[in-house]
């Protein structure tokens, strides 16, 4: 699985470098430092935005309340399948494409505010335009006190995320392809 995932990756990002923003899926490690401080207790509504093959939707699953409701965000439509097939949709969890379309999602979806957002977009490769709509939707679908976190391969989005979040905390996670700066905010 962990080959294959590997290598369909790898030709996406081929296909669509600064969509795909990575060449191969996070590390177990990034996968801990992004979900390790959510409390998945209270978390009820989630979005996670970037899917790729799934190592944190895989996750985040794992972690869920059994009432949570995920609503998962990956615009490449091989990788979409991949999810797809890995997490047949059903009332607790529901996949769509492009995050800029996140608070649309969530009124479909009955949902009025998100306990978490968690994030693997290369938003210093993406459209600048797109990255900005991103980042107001995830604050206009955040509830009070709501927690983001997000990967970064660079230090380039601090001080975006600091400005538009009322608290942020950086760590940097050294065993991934390549290093990442994870970002937690709070809105
Ligand atoms: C760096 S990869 C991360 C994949 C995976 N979460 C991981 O950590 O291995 C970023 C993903 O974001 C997706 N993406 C880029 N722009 C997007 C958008 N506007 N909406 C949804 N997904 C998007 C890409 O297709 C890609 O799969």
């Amino acid at each position: 699985m962990q080959i294959k995932e590997s290598m369909t990756f790898l030709k996406r990002f081929a296909k669509s470098p600064r969509r795909i923003g990575s060449v191969a899926p996070s590390s177990k490690f990034l996968t801990r430092a992004m979900l390790d401080r959510v409390d998945w207790e209270k978390a009820r509504f989630i979005a996670e935005l970037g899917a790729g093959t799934g190592v944190f939707t895989r996750e985040i699953v794992r972690r869920a309340r059994p009432d949570a409701k995920i609503l998962v965000f990956e615009i490449d439509p091989a990788l979409q399948k991949m999810i797809r097939d890995e997490h047949p949709e059903h009332k607790g969890l529901t996949l769509h494409s492009d995050a800029q379309e996140l608070v649309k999602y969530m009124n479909d979806n009955g949902i009025t505010e998100l306990d978490f957002v968690i994030s693997s977009l290369p938003f210093t490769v993406l459209p600048p335009k797109m990255t900005v709509r991103i980042l107001n939707a995830v604050l206009k679908a955040l509830k009070p006190d709501g927690h983001f976190v997000a990967y970064q391969y660079s230090s380039i989005m601090k001080h975006v995320l600091k400005k538009k979040f009322s608290h942020m905390k950086t760590r940097f996670v050294m065993f991934n392809i390549p290093p990442a700066f994870v970002y937690d905010c709070w809105k």
